[in-house]
């Protein structure tokens, strides 16, 4: 059995060799930073990373993970309520709760699972869930856990959202959620539609803002400040291991009795070990600085809006949005890859991404801008993308 296994695996792998879909692991020798050095590549500009704010080798940000890890030592060894929980997790739960404006938050070892231990856990039999079509696979797959019923809406599309609530209006438990920010996209949720939408029929609204969270709004709260809308949305997922610090981690944030709930019945909470303390040390340092340096994420949004500009200037048309998140579409998924590893000939990271993440045709290269990248850096990378466009 083991050998036909192998066997399968091994021909659907050079099938994806040989459509050039194959995707390319890079080691990486220096920390995350504008410039990292990459095995058999040396120096390299990264622009695939989600270090929004230059914060994952902030030094202070390392000194909390060490000093935190010394305190507590590697983890507790188990689950928290089985095994106690450190101080630390208190503390930066306490300080994202404040910082989103909500009453409560809950961490756990990634968005990933936070999403996970939130959706099923609330959506229970009886209940409707609706997700935009593109929501994050994370959502999807943690939809797939639920026993309620559920559907999608089109994207961004308020109007369908709404006919498909009223569609169910003797639904008891009706959930809405949405990416705050798209991560293929880059566009945000239509959020102030979305909240009227959900006051008015009375549904619950989720909003994982996990490409907002450090990079929209004055002072980088997300897409709910973004929208001058802090405060009310009801429920806020969202990652500790992109703009906070890039580790890993994610969390929940929501009313009192949502928390205490997850803390007593969330799968992905009770059966798995909590973020590392080294983690959220650095994770709480992260949010220490961002609140510190609100200027960063202006910074951030200007040189985003200004490599736009540059794009467009060079002939490119990038698809719209305010976010970090900056796609080029380039045609089919072969394509998309050899655009991205040219570009690493070039000295240039930046990832390619095409079926079955996004649809056939619209392959496209995901350039993500950081406060830590000069204009400069940032205008090499329009000149080697614009070298590159007659390639076939
Ligand atoms: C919208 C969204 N949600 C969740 C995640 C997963 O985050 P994590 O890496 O913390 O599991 C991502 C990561 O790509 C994301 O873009």
């Amino acid at each position: 059995m083991k050998d036909r296994l192998v066997t399968e695996l091994s021909t659907e792998l050079e099938s994806f060799r040989q459509a050039g879909t194959m995707k390319e692991f890079h080691g990486l020798q220096s920390p995350q930073d504008a410039l990292a050095r990459m095995a058999g590549h040396g120096e390299v500009l990264i622009l695939s990373s989600n270090n929004y704010l230059g914060l994952s080798n902030h030094p202070q940000v390392v000194e909390a993970g060490i000093d935190a890890l010394r305190r507590y030592g590697a983890g507790t060894g188990s689950v928290r309520f089985i095994c106690g929980t450190f101080e630390i997790h208190g503390e930066l739960e306490h300080a994202l709760a404040e910082w989103v404006g909500v009453e409560a938050a809950l961490s756990f070892v990634s968005c990933w699972t936070a999403n996970e231990g939130l959706i099923p856990t609330i959506a229970g039999e009886g209940a409707l869930i609706l997700s935009d079509e593109l929501n994050h696979a994370s959502i999807i797959d943690a939809c797939r856990l639920v026993k309620a019923k559920r559907m999608t809406y089109r994207h961004g599309d308020a109007k369908d959202l709404r006919e498909k609530l009223r569609a169910n209006a003797g639904v008891g438990r009706k959930i809405v959620i949405t990416d705050g920010v798209f991560s293929m996209e880059g566009d945000l949720a239509p959020l102030p539609d979305l909240v009227e939408v959900c006051q008015k029929e009375e549904a619950v609204l989720v909003m994982d803002d996990s490409h907002g969270t450090g990079v929209l709004g004055k002072t980088g709260r997300g897409t709910a400040e973004h929208f001058n809308l802090l405060g009310q949305v009801d429920v806020i997922t969202s990652t500790l291991g992109k703009a906070l610090g890039g580790a890993a981690g994610g969390f929940v944030a929501g009313p009192k009795a949502l928390i205490g709930y997850l803390e007593q019945k969330s799968r992905t909470q009770l059966f798995t070990n909590a973020l590392p303390p080294t983690v959220a040390g650095s994770a709480r340092e992260a949010l220490r600085q961002l609140q510190a340096h609100p200027e960063w994420v202006c910074e951030l949004q200007e040189k985003t809006r200004w490599f736009r500009q540059e794009l467009r200037q060079a002939g490119f048309a990038p698809l719209d949005g305010e976010s970090a998140i900056v796609p080029v579409i380039v045609g089919d998924t072969a394509r998309a890859i050899r655009f991205s590893r040219e570009m690493l000939k070039r000295g240039i990271f930046v990832t390619g991404f095409g079926y079955p993440v996004v649809p056939e045709g619209k392959a496209r290269i995901r350039i993500q801008i950081s406060a830590a990248h000069t204009r400069e850096q940032l205008a090499r990378a329009v000149r080697a993308l614009a070298e590159l466009r007659a390639m076939a």
